[in-house]
């Protein structure tokens, strides 16, 4: 009797763990057969009735069935688990043959491009970079570059004041850097100073009441004109091509004396006259002059030892000749469709 209980128990214990389809299910049945109050345990239990000849036949026969299940389960978990390799292999395939996610890569702002581009015609002539700030006191922007209170060369920047005393202003000019380097520098100085400035400009296809301009200061002994020429003729033929031309006209600054406008030959037409230079040949580029000796005196450097010059140089204007870019909004407007084709 017990020996078929045996049997029978094999028959349907083999068939259920050959199905199991899980990990899950298979321990349920290991714990339904050989568990403490398993049905092995209970047929074990039976054998306390058996005569002492069938004790050792039928205990032989529950420790093999015990064998069989053990190798059986074993063998089912080993099945399942190569499974569910295999579907968790084939799940997460790649297919690396599938075109890939293209990321756009951004290009820089034609600004940035001019400013980095002059930065490092200046680096490479011995120049440092020097910083100052965009919010300025107008001692530094006005007074201490030799334009006194009353000056007429006021008017055009006498724009943003913070204060009734019109003590703190938005900068107009990047000029006021050069007093703040030589208070804190003595000679040889040789610095640019790039930022944002600010004037009370009408907005149109040449102008904006925020813009970009690059200034430069070089003071040592013995420095002259043909210094500032040889400065501002590297920086034009490294922006622009070997042999660009500049021109030299007379102007006036109050913190440079003499003072000049610079003009570079028109990129377009090569002088002779065109749309973009308006016919003259020439487009006007940036201010300079020789480091006015008052400007000089007042940051307490000797203008009988040194000398030195100075340009103001606006960015906007250079990306615009250098880019052909005929309206100024266009670099503010961030329309991705103009600005990825530089
Ligand atoms: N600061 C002047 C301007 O903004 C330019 C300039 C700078 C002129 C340095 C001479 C020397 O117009």
């Amino acid at each position: 009797m017990i020996k078929d209980e045996i049997a029978a128990l094999w028959d349907s214990a083999k068939t259920e763990i050959t199905a199991a389809a899980s990990p899950e299910a298979l321990e349920t049945l290991r714990v339904r057969y050989l568990g403490k109050k398993g049905e092995l345990t209970a047929i074990l239990k039976q054998m306390g009735g058996l005569s002492a000849d069938e004790r050792p036949v039928v205990g032989a026969l529950a420790n093999e069935l015990r064998e069989k299940l053990e190798t059986a389960l074993e063998a089912r978990r080993e099945v399942l688990a190569r499974e569910a390799l295999i579907s968790r292999l084939a799940a997460e395939t790649l297919d690396v043959t599938l075109p890939g996610k293209t990321v756009p890569i951004g290009k820089r702002h034609p600004l940035t491009t001019v400013l980095e581009e002059t930065e490092a015609i200046f680096i490479g002539m011995g120049f440092t970079i020097a910083e100052g700030p965009e919010i300025e006191y107008s001692v530094h922007n006005f007074d201490r570059l030799n334009v006194p209170a009353g000056h007429p060369a006021r008017d055009r920047q006498d724009t943003f004041y913070f204060d009734d005393d019109d003590r703190i202003l938005l900068r107009p000019q990047t000029s006021p850097v050069q007093v703040r380097y030589m208070e804190t520098h003595r000679p040889p100085i040789r610095v640019i100073s790039p930022g944002r400035v600010y004037r009370k400009d009408e907005v149109d296809a040449t102008h904006s009441p925020l813009f970009h301009q690059i200034e430069g200061l070089v003071v040592d002994k013995g420095i002259t004109m043909g210094d500032l020429k040889g400065a501002l003729n590297t920086m034009v033929e490294g922006l622009y091509g070997a042999g660009a031309k500049t021109r030299f006209r007379p102007h006036h600054f109050p913190f440079t004396e003499p003072s000049c406008e610079v003009d570079v030959q028109c990129f377009e037409c090569g002088g002779a006259g065109c749309r973009v230079c308006k016919g003259e040949g020439w487009i006007e580029l940036l201010g300079a002059g020789m480091v006015h000796p008052n400007v000089l005196a007042g940051c307490g450097i000797d203008p009988a030892v040194y000398s030195g010059f100075a340009f103001g140089v606006g960015i906007e204007r250079m990306a615009m000749r250098r880019f052909h870019i005929s309206d100024m909004r266009l670099l503010y407007e961030n329309d991705l469709r103009f600005l990825a084709q530089f």
